[in-house]
């Protein structure tokens, strides 16, 4: 309805000055369309799916990354459009344009920076190890020469291969995978993103967070690199969030303050 009104009132201003019309198009273009969002919807509370509901893209996936999303199309005079792809997908997408912004709990790196852009960070992170509560593994330290599960092309894969060895690492398509596999005793240990591992672990009696961090880590919006018209709208409509109070609403929404 509100969109109605938006593009009839926008051909009434042609209707009466033609100078009106100048750019129309690209102002067309940027009211309407879409802004499609990629993500890996197995990390909670960041994206997930929850069959109870209906998210914001009018399908099951919700959370903390969907929600910014959302905020940021509707900023943007866009409609949020989300593909659940495998996370090590994420950067490939962007990088062909079939999609606009990767939004997935992503940590900046280094590398990562050489293929896409990055927002303004929005959230900072740490990397958690979740053993089983019979577990001789305290520490990091103690994880040299043990079975390490992550996911698939995330820091803990990168970060666990570094320090621990390529062949010690298991790989899994989702980090509840590499979860299930440690409750099963394929592995030693799970090295994951703390909230995940809240509550991967939080489902399960058999298994405990160790205190101590792995590795210390921040989220950001990826885009297309050299995309700067975006990464700009991104991060002016991120720091409109950050300002207004909405981004600790949203992040609130999903976690409780330890
Ligand atoms: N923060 C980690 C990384 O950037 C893990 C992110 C995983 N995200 C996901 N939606 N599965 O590598």
């Amino acid at each position: 309805m509100k969109k109605n009104f938006l593009v009839l009132a926008a051909a009434l201003t042609c209707a009466v000055s033609l100078a009106a019309c100048g750019g129309s198009k690209k102002e067309e273009a940027a009211a309407g369309g879409t802004l499609k969002l990629v993500t890996n919807a197995e990390f909670p509370p960041y994206e997930y799916h929850d069959s109870a509901v209906t998210g914001p893209a009018g399908n099951d996936i919700v959370g903390i990354d969907i929600e910014i999303g959302a905020a940021v199309a509707e900023k943007m005079g866009k409609t949020l459009e989300i593909e659940d792809i495998a996370f090590d997908s994420i950067i490939p997408e962007l990088q062909s344009g079939k999609a606009d912004i990767g939004l997935a709990g992503m940590t900046v790196t280094e590398d990562r920076k050489q293929n896409v852009d990055f927002s303004e960070t929005y959230a900072t992170a740490v990397q958690s190890i979740i053993v089983t509560k019979d577990s001789d593994i305290a520490g990091p330290d103690d994880l040299a020469g043990k079975k390490i599960g992550v996911q698939q092309g995330t820091t803990g894969d990168i970060f666990a291969s570094d320090d621990f060895g390529d062949e010690n690492v298991e790989r899994y398509p989702k980090g509840v995978d590499a979860v299930q596999a440690l409750v099963q005793g394929k592995i030693d240990a799970v090295i994951i993103d703390h909230e995940p591992a809240k509550v991967f672990a939080g489902d399960n009696d058999s298994l405990v967070l160790l205190d101590t961090a792995y590795a210390e880590e921040e989220y950001a919006i990826a885009v297309k690199k050299g995309n700067t018209e975006l990464l700009d709208q991104v991060n002016a409509a991120l720091k409109e969030l950050k300002d207004s109070g909405k981004l600790d609403e949203i992040v609130a929404k999903y976690i409780t303050a330890e």
